[in-house]
């Protein structure tokens, strides 16, 4: 595994002309908006990079876009690897292991996820503050590299406090409301019961979805600073849930994308 990440790194930069990617960012389900905004340099397809994990057919066609965006080198995974497509934890984040070794300094992720608490509704936006892992397994399962973190890497910042408030200024500035919250992932792909839904509230969550954590806990054990947001969906109120279709989905992720595009454009540029 390890020489893997060497073989990896040397193909890439052998194609990218000493690009140097300041940010990296990985974009959820129907939110590529930003990717638009790129003005691409270079783009390597999944498929051609040694040791990708492309075994799907929807990530067969992904893309890792180098380009410039409001000022900043970055690096944008097009095609995001979910738990749920059967992937192993490691190789959902891979590419991020990746993306650090190629220079990135900070970490932006956007998702989709289905409201737990009343106060946050269908097509607001949640600054993700803290998480709680429901997937059954840690990316950091198995021997430890010391190269890239500790064996037990601290958890008491995994989304960075300045990033944090840095956004929350600019979406006030904006006039878009926003809110604060915990993210659970869950592993999908079935949405979940009322039942579920009940359950995460009272453990403490504020939204769901099944993305994110395996990335922030990679991101996390190299010391990588990361900002997320999720784009709320649907309402997973167990009270009164429901029936959510995907199309549902994508069309509220949609109307509310152009909001969250604008925070994470204006974030991305700041020191
Ligand atoms: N549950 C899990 N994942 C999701 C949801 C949800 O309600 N909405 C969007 N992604």
């Amino acid at each position: 595994m390890y020489q893997s990440y060497g073989e990896t790194l040397s193909h890439i930069k052998a194609r990218i002309d000493d690009f140097e990617p300041e940010v990296g960012i990985i974009l959820g389900t129907g939110l590529g908006g930003l990717a638009k905004e790129i003005e691409v340099v270079h783009q390597l397809m999944y498929a051609h990079i040694p040791n990708f994990p492309v075994s799907t057919v929807e990530f067969h066609s992904g893309k890792l876009i180098f380009g410039s965006l409001n000022g900043r080198k970055v690096v944008a995974m097009q095609g995001r690897l979910h738990y749920y497509e059967g992937y192993s934890m490691q190789e959902i984040t891979f590419p991020v292991r990746i993306m650090k070794l190629l220079g990135i300094s900070k970490l932006f992720v956007s998702n989709a996820a289905g409201s737990l608490n009343h106060e946050i509704k269908k097509g607001d936006l949640m600054f993700i503050e803290d998480h709680i892992n429901l997937l059954p397994d840690s990316p950091l399962r198995g021997s430890n590299n010391e190269q890239f973190g500790p064996r037990f890497p601290d958890m008491s910042e995994p989304y960075n406090k300045k990033l944090l408030s840095q956004a929350y200024e600019i979406a006030k500035r904006h006039k878009i409301r926003v809110h604060k919250g915990v993210y659970v992932s869950a592993p999908g792909p079935s949405l979940e019961t009322r039942a579920e839904y009940r359950y995460m509230r009272l453990i403490g969550g504020d939204v769901v979805g099944m993305s994110t954590v395996p990335e922030v806990i990679v991101a996390n054990h190299m010391g990588l600073p990361v900002f997320a947001v999720s784009v709320v969906t649907d309402e997973g109120f167990h009270e009164d849930l429901q029936p959510v279709s995907l199309e549902e989905i994508v069309a509220v992720a949609a109307a509310a994308e152009p909001n969250m595009t604008l925070i994470l454009k204006e974030l991305i540029a700041l020191r």
